[in-house]
């Protein structure tokens, strides 16, 4: 093995699985993200070293210096072993919080391999979609609750996705933590951007009329409010975009585009009515009924 790398979690039981991963690694070398079975079971190999970054990427950094909103900056630029820090840093912090993540089998300059987890939250609402609504909503609810929790214990994902997330008995995890906005703009905001993100997941794939509402007030629940104040902002920094997206929702707009514009026009109104909104009255007794008299 190279300087810089090292099995983690117990080390490697014997030499013949290290050859055995050593041989997947460099059979993963094109790869961005692969799983192989090692020892008899699944394993994920996650590198930073594969596939160019994405123009939009690039893009996205380049001009986040002069952005007019912090919750707009991407997250700071990292080499590929910087990569393998922050996903392993962030990734300890959920672990410590006491949220599942996969366990870490090994790690290199550039590279990660991973435990398996089940249950990935997207491929359940894939078999859940045809066959029971409630329960595919529930898991939608479930997901902010979650990440109200995540934020509650101060933390932010980044990238929250049904991708990324599973759960399994009740408790919930998360894969994937390489993006930190958290890094680059207040932890609020990050939050906030959080919320907003997992909203365009949400939106787009309830199935039932009140699950974002429902949605809405689990995370309200267990998150705090002044992640909810900065969603508040993002929301309103972007409604002027509504009507002219609206206009080209049918004709032009991408799937992104379009989950954005379903997500942020529910959020407007839902903000607005409970009262989270800048236009309303912020000690409504609806706010106070629906956020509680947490710390912001
Ligand atoms: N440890 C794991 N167990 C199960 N599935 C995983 C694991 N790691 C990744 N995956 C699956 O692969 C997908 C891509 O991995 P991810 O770490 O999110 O890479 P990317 O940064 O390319 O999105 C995840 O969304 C998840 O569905
Ligand atoms: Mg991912």
């Amino acid at each position: 093995m190279m300087r810089g790398e090292r099995a983690v979690e117990g080390g490697l039981p014997s030499s013949q699985i290290g050859e055995a991963l050593l041989r997947l690694l460099l059979l993963s070398e094109e790869k961005r993200i692969s799983s192989a079975i090692l020892d008899g079971r699944t394993v994920w190999i996650k590198r930073y070293d594969a596939e160019a970054r994405h123009w939009g990427k690039r893009l996205h950094e380049l001009l986040s210096p002069v952005m007019p909103k912090s919750f707009l900056r991407a997250s700071r630029r990292a080499d590929a072993s910087g990569m393998v820090d922050r996903e392993i840093r962030k990734m300890e912090a959920f672990r410590q919080a006491g949220f599942d993540v996969p366990d870490l089998v090994y790690r290199g300059r550039t590279v990660i391999v991973l435990s398996h987890v089940a249950d990935i939250v997207e491929h359940e609402l894939r078999r859940l979609r045809s066959v029971d609504p409630d329960e595919h909503d529930e898991l939608l609810v479930g997901a902010a609750g979650a990440l109200g929790h995540v934020h509650g214990a101060g933390l932010c994902h980044g990238r929250p996705h049904p991708r990324d997330m599973f759960m399994s008995g009740g408790r919930w995890g998360f894969v994937d933590f390489e993006e930190e906005p958290e890094a680059a703009m207040p932890l609020r905001a990050a939050q906030g951007r959080d919320i907003w993100l997992l909203f365009m997941q949400i939106s787009a794939n309830a199935m039932l009329q009140d699950t974002e509402e429902r949605a809405l007030a689990a995370y309200a629940q267990a998150g705090p409010k002044g992640a909810l104040e900065q969603l508040d902002s993002i929301v309103s920094f972007c409604s002027p975009l509504l009507p002219p997206l609206g206009l080209l929702e049918n004709a032009v707009l991408g799937k992104d585009l379009r989950r954005l514009l379903k997500a942020t026009r529910y959020l407007k109104r839902a903000l607005v009515s409970i009262g989270a909104h800048s236009d309303a009255s912020a000690s409504s007794r609806k706010t106070k009924a629906i956020f509680g008299n947490r710390d912001a």
